[in-house]
């Protein structure tokens, strides 16, 4: 009896120390920095809404870092190492350069978090509170997010290379892609409806405008326009064709016309070898802005799951850009 009572106090403490200060803890939680920096998540959410008050853009930039993080080895801020002497990072990765953004941003947040708690807040973390409060501050839905992940000390450039997917896949292509991450087609889908906000170069939509059947033909002339079939490469159009600046489920009404910017985009929508259950998933998340709202958060805590560095395992950088020296 009185052993047994014992066992369990042990375990009972030794639960909360690891719960609280995530020593060991393999296993994410939202109230991790409760108390070694309870501003954290304030100062974060402040950045990010002064950054989008002076630029809507930056809300869907900060949203990107998060995926192009977390499907790269784990949601460790390797995205965020700049290119050294001893190698070149993710940031030169085709989908990433001259495309990625919000840099700048993140190490806004960072040095003020290492002004009030140095050494405590990790880049990894900082990127994905700046995801959900990106999402919030363009009117969209929230999630809570899992705290605790640390800083990588490497990057790759070939996981970089291989692990984003291009607008250029088909359906199937983009279900075996997310299914290899874990993800089912309906969270792939419920993703997806990141691209209700942000914007897109002409290279990368001008396969479509020039050449896909399923596109809605004034759309395509009206892009034409801005993204000619030679030259103009860096001009941009909104992913979402109506309102690129409102995180709300227009994204798949506009695939319904006809209107997804991106050929991986309109794939969503009859695409090739598209099951009739994406379409209606489609249908269902255009009507009804609650049920995608409420799939993507859980489909963004999935994501932001994926391999985190928890316990004693990696760094929290002091400077996100770089590892700690010594
Ligand atoms: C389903 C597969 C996906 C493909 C093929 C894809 C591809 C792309 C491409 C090509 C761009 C334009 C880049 C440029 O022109 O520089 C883009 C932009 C964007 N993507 Fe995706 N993406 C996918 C999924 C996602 C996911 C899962 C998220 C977030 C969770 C996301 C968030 C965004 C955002 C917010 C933008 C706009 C960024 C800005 O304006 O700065 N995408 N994506
Ligand atoms: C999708 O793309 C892959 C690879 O490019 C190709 O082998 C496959 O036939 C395509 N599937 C359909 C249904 O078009």
């Amino acid at each position: 009896m009185a052993s047994s009572t014992y066992f369990k106090l042990c375990f009972i403490t030794i639960f909360f120390l690891i719960h609280n200060y995530g020593w060991v803890s393999a296993q994410l939680s939202p109230k991790f920095y409760s108390t070694s920096c309870p501003r954290a998540l304030s100062i974060i959410k402040s950045v990010v809404n002064s950054a989008v008050l002076k630029e809507l853009r930056m809300g869907a930039s900060l949203l990107r870092l998060h995926f192009h993080d977390c499907f790269v080895n784990g949601c460790d801020a390797s995205l965020l190492l700049d290119n050294t002497a001893n190698f070149i990072g993710e940031k030169s990765a085709g989908a990433n350069i001259n495309s990625l953004r919000g840099f700048e941003v993140i190490d806004t947040m960072k040095s003020q978090l290492e002004t009030i708690c140095p050494g405590v807040v990790s880049c990894a973390d900082i990127i994905a509170v700046a995801a959900r409060d990106s999402v919030i501050a363009l009117g969209g839905t929230t999630w809570k997010v899992r705290l605790g992940r640390r800083d990588s000390t490497t990057a790759s450039l070939s996981a970089a290379n291989s692990n984003i997917p291009s607008p250029a896949l088909n359906l199937t292509g983009l279900i075996s892609f997310f299914s290899n991450k874990g993800f089912t087609a309906k969270e792939m889908v419920a993703l997806s409806g990141s691209h209700t906000i942000g914007l897109a170069r002409c290279t990368v939509f001008r396969p479509r405008i020039y050449k896909d059947t399923d596109i809605n033909t004034a759309f395509a002339n009206s892009l034409k326009l801005k993204c000619p079939s030679t030259g103009g490469d860096s001009n941009l159009s909104p992913l979402d064709t109506t309102s690129s600046t409102v995180f709300d489920s227009a994204y798949y009404t506009n695939l319904i016309s006809g209107k997804g910017l991106l050929h991986s985009d309109q794939q969503l929508f009859s695409g090739s070898g598209g099951g009739g259950s994406i379409d209606a998933q489609v249908r269902s998340y255009s009507a009804n802005s609650a049920s995608f709202f409420k799939d993507f958060g859980n489909a963004m805590v999935k994501m932001g799951n994926l391999s985190p560095l928890t316990g004693t395992n990696g760094q929290i950088r002091t400077n996100c850009r770089k590892i700690n020296s010594g």
